[in-house]
């Protein structure tokens, strides 16, 4: 029986993946073999001894402390694109929030009707307050163009957008995704300096934080309007308040709202509600469980932020799943330490992600425990599993 442990609300039919006969499955395991997760803060948590993988339903796990969880020989799954839909409508809407006043104009309704103003007789004579200019013909830039980037890219290109848009590290198939349309530049500078638009699709990590701050502000054109459906922390938020009460930005709309951003002038703000529909909480639900549980039961990695890809069909008796450094010799010492119990390896694969590597081997005899306690003991080695066919 797999226990799995629920930091935040999962979609029901996500949990449906993990069948009751094998999965035990509530917020109260204390010995979980997984977690599922969504933005429930984990920087702090502590590991117990049991947990071999978090799956984050969503994309971002700015909220998991992912070097301990590597050193812990702990999974990290994210569902990559699973939400990407949900973020790049709310990105369209956002985009419109930040031309048009439409949340002001809002407020101002419902302002005046709890006022007990008769709301037909001072619509036309107010809306006049509320101008704001159209989408069409404005360049946007994008920065990230991964799954949601690109989907957003291109369906700026359809409101009549010029979109130009930068990513260091565009995947094959996100260029292969992207409209023809949008222009791709090696250089961000070029998108700050050229878009009226600017939204940010990239996750947040050490080398992006605060990545928009005054010297990148101070590049953008006078009146720029900001959007952030990504991360609070992706922006310098002193930075964009200076900016907002200058007017060099002209609009911030942010799913990460601040108490210091709802003080500053023209912020529009959410309450983090990019990926919060019920297509995009199941989609990201179904694709957390399934890989929680194709590695549990399988040893498979597919879509981890911190071990490679490695998927191997099975053959052979037993099979063991070893998460080790990326450093010369583990694989002959692990071969070596079965092949000294008499174990044939029947089948083998190994693959490494920066200064971490994964092996999976397939063997004709059982693996005793002492064998995996002696893999365990190996330097370098973070954790053994056995598993039995
Ligand atoms: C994500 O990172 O996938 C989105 O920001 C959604 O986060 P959520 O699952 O907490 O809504």
């Amino acid at each position: 029986m797999y226990h799995i442990k629920t930091l935040n609300k999962i979609a029901p039919v996500g949990l449906s993946q993990l069948p009751k006969e094998g999965y035990a499955v509530s917020d109260g395991e204390e010995h979980p073999d997984g977690i599922l997760v969504r933005s429930a803060d984990m920087l702090n948590y502590e590991f117990p001894e049991s947990l071999r993988a978090i799956a984050r339903a969503g994309a971002g796990t700015n909220n998991i402390p992912i070097d301990r969880c590597s050193e812990a020989g702990i999974v990290v799954f994210n569902t990559p694109g699973a939400n990407a839909n949900a973020v790049k409508e709310l990105a369209v809407c956002a985009l419109l929030l930040s031309a048009r006043k439409i949340a002001a104009g809002s407020k101002w309704v419902n302002a005046q009707a709890a006022d007990g103003v008769d709301v037909t007789t001072v619509v036309e004579k107010g809306k006049s307050q509320f101008v704001g200019p159209e989408l069409m013909g404005k360049t946007l830039g994008v920065v990230g163009l991964g799954a949601i980037g690109v989907q957003v890219a291109n369906i700026a290109t359809k409101l009549g957008m010029k979109v130009i848009g930068h990513d260091p590290f565009l995947s094959v198939h996100s260029a292969l995704s992207l409209s023809r349309m949008v222009h791709v530049t090696a250089d961000l500078n070029e998108v700050y300096q050229s878009a009226d638009y600017i939204t940010i699709h990239v996750p947040q990590n050490k080398d992006t934080k605060g990545m928009v701050n005054a010297a990148a502000i101070a590049k953008m054109k006078d009146g720029v309007r900001l959007v952030n459906m990504a991360r609070g922390g992706l922006v310098d938020e002193g930075a964009v308040i200076d900016a907002l009460k200058s007017g060099k930005v002209a609009s911030y709309v942010t799913d990460f709202p601040t108490n210091a951003l709802m003080a500053a002038p023209n912020v529009t703000a959410l309450p983090h509600l990019g990926a919060s529909t019920p297509e995009s909480e199941d989609n990201c639900a179904v694709m957390a469980a399934q890989e929680l549980r194709d590695y549990l039961e399988n040893g498979n990695i597919v879509n981890s932020v911190n071990l490679p890809a490695v998927e191997l069909p099975w053959s052979g008796a037993a099979r063991v799943c070893v998460i080790h450094r990326n450093i010369p010799n583990l694989l002959a010492a692990i071969t070596g330490l079965l092949g000294k119990d008499n174990v044939n390896v029947a089948n083998l694969t190994n693959k490494s992600k920066g200064e971490y590597a994964y092996t999976i081997v397939d063997t004709d005899q059982a693996v005793t425990d002492a064998v995996a306690d002696e893999l365990a003991k190996v330097e370098g080695v973070l954790r053994v599993r056995v598993l039995n066919h």
